[in-house]
């Protein structure tokens, strides 16, 4: 049935552990593979680049308790493009782009550059904290370096992260009622749908593209990824998928005596020292094809490259020698064959994640779930949620743990059959008929609001916000006051 689900189900149980925000699967849930350079498949202009300006932001490091050393302050970086907007007090919108494990550098490149002349949208890109320049304690090493100083690094603070910088930012522009959409892709397409149901009256609206929001707790069978994965090589070559199928037996014989064979077979750069470490290199190679299986240069299809020279060898070529032809037509012709890539990456994407700290730095697993829901979440969300495209392309095996059915009129699930890994937000039109459907979308959204917000503000919603008003003195009045005062508060 599926690959070798055992080592995989190990490799891509992941997760947003509230304490350690990264994933521990390997591919990581990264927008585009770590494996291409992001310049290679894009054509970004010089002029788009100089429309982003660099800023930084004077965050919180704590935003949940009073504790003085809560106060700790570090520099969060945000990019803006103001090229394109409208304009404070017009119905133009400020996408947010809700940076996730990586330098945000690495995102600026996306499709809102073409969403942003289409609504005379502003375009900020927030990074995540403890990822490129936005790390506390003042650098690098110290934010990484034990238990206490990591323990700000969640994505609860995350969020509340971008709800201070959005609010701060827009009142600085004077745009305190501009609609806001949150943008992100894979753990950012998460924070983004929880983005929008923590903070409703921040953002109106999310995008969140190939989001696992099911990929936590026991919501989903946590084999669903290793299932995908085998389902799209199946569905390119039944042959190819039954060669790899037969491979990994072949592979354990050579356990005892076999591992200089192997070693040789497979030209590693390092002698193998047991067959699970071939063995783990070619599921992560064929899980990142898979979920990165675009149509694209410089590696179109690489499920199709890889079945195409496992299975154009002549009738009669061993299974061995079939696999490690796939292996050299999706990496390329090499002197040797660097197997141990994931285990001594030193990108900081990487070294967030989980496993780099060992299993036993998993705080309170249960806890993602009682934080931002997923169980039910259709009887949940449907009369509580709305304004969120949960995009998924099938193919990407994380599709798996993301929404894949309505759940409202507008908690929507945009599907794209041979779509792959947050194929949708990349930049250039690719997956023209989604695009579509979530430019149209995201403009009901935003006409939505501004008739609401023009009711509101041609007098039908001055007994709401006065009344509002009220409460809030009466709140405040009761938490500070003492009861004598509050009477006399109530009664005036
Ligand atoms: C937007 O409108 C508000 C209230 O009318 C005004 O105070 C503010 O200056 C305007 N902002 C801009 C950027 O024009
Ligand atoms: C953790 O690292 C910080 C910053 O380097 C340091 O100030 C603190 O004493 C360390 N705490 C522990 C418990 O090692
Ligand atoms: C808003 O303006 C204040 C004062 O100039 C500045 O310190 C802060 O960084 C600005 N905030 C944002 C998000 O740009
Ligand atoms: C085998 O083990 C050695 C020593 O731990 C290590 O340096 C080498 O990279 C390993 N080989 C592979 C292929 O990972
Ligand atoms: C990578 O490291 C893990 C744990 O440290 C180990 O179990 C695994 O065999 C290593 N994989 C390779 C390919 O060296
Ligand atoms: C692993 O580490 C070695 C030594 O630091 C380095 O030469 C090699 O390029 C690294 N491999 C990867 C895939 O990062
Ligand atoms: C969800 O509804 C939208 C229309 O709002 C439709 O385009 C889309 O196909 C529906 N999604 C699914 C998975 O049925
Ligand atoms: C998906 O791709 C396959 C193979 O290229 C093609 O036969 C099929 O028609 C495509 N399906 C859709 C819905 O585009």
């Amino acid at each position: 049935m599926a690959l070798k689900t055992s080592l995989l189900v190990n490799l891509l149980m992941f997760l947003v552990l509230t304490s350690v925000v990264s994933a521990i699967i390997k591919p990581r849930l990264s927008v585009i593979p770590r494996t291409r350079s992001k310049t290679s498949i894009t054509t970004t202009t010089t002029s788009k680049k100089d429309d982003r300006k660099t800023f930084y932001y004077t965050q919180t490091l704590d935003h949940f308790n009073y504790r003085p050393d809560s106060f700790t302050t570090f520099q969060q970086k945000y990019i803006i493009n103001s090229r394109y907007w409208g304009g404070a007090n017009t119905s133009s919108p400020i996408f947010v782009y809700l940076g996730a494990e990586a330098p945000i550098e690495e995102d600026v490149d996306s499709i809102l550059d073409d969403y942003a002349p289409i609504f005379n949208a502003l375009l900020v890109y927030i990074e995540h904290r403890y990822y490129g320049e936005s790390v506390p304690f003042g650098s690098w090493k110290e934010a990484y370096s034990n238990t206490t100083t990591l323990g700000y690094f969640n994505s609860a603070q995350a969020l509340a992260d971008y709800a201070e910088l959005i609010v701060n930012l827009k009142h600085n522009l004077t745009a305190e009622t501009s609609p806001v959409v949150v943008v992100g892709g894979s753990y950012g397409g998460m924070l983004a749908s929880w983005f929008r149901l923590k903070y409703p009256h921040i953002a109106m609206g999310a995008l969140a593209s190939s989001a696992p929001i099911l990929n936590i707790d026991d919501i989903i069978p946590e084999d669903y990824y290793p299932i995908i994965v085998s389902k799209d090589f199946e569905e390119v070559s039944k042959t190819c998928y039954d060669t790899i199928q037969q491979s990994w037996s072949i592979i354990d014989s050579h356990e005892k005596n076999g591992l200089p064979f192997l070693t040789q077979k497979f030209k590693t750069c390092n002698p193998l020292n047991s067959s699970s470490e071939l063995k783990d290199f070619l599921e992560g190679k064929y899980c990142e094809a898979a979920q990165y299986d675009y149509d694209l240069p410089p590696l179109a299809n690489p499920v199709n490259r890889i079945c195409d020279a496992i299975d154009e060898l002549p009738k009669g070529t061993d299974v061995l020698t079939r696999i490690a032809a796939g292996v050299v037509a999706y990496i390329g012709e090499q002197s040797c064959y660097d197997i141990d890539t994931y285990n001594n990456s030193t990108d900081q994407s990487s070294l967030g994640c989980k496993d780099t700290y060992g299993v036993s730095f998993t705080p309170r697993p249960h806890w993602t779930a009682t934080e931002f829901g997923g169980h039910n979440i259709k009887l949940v969300l449907q009369k509580f949620g709305s304004n969120i495209i949960f995009s998924n392309g099938l193919k990407d095996p994380y599709s798996g743990g993301g929404i894949l059915e309505n759940l409202s009129d507008s908690l929507v699930a945009l599907t794209t059959t041979n779509g792959s890994h947050c194929l949708d937000i990349q930049p250039a039109i690719w997956l023209v008929g989604q695009q579509a459907s979530e430019v149209k979308i995201m403009k009901g959204w935003i006409t939505d609001y501004n008739t609401m917000l023009r009711k509101e503000n041609s007098g039908q919603g001055g007994v709401v916000a006065s009344s509002h008003i009220w409460l809030t003195v009466i709140v405040m009045s009761l938490s500070f006051a003492k009861p004598m005062q509050v009477l006399q508060i109530l009664l005036f």
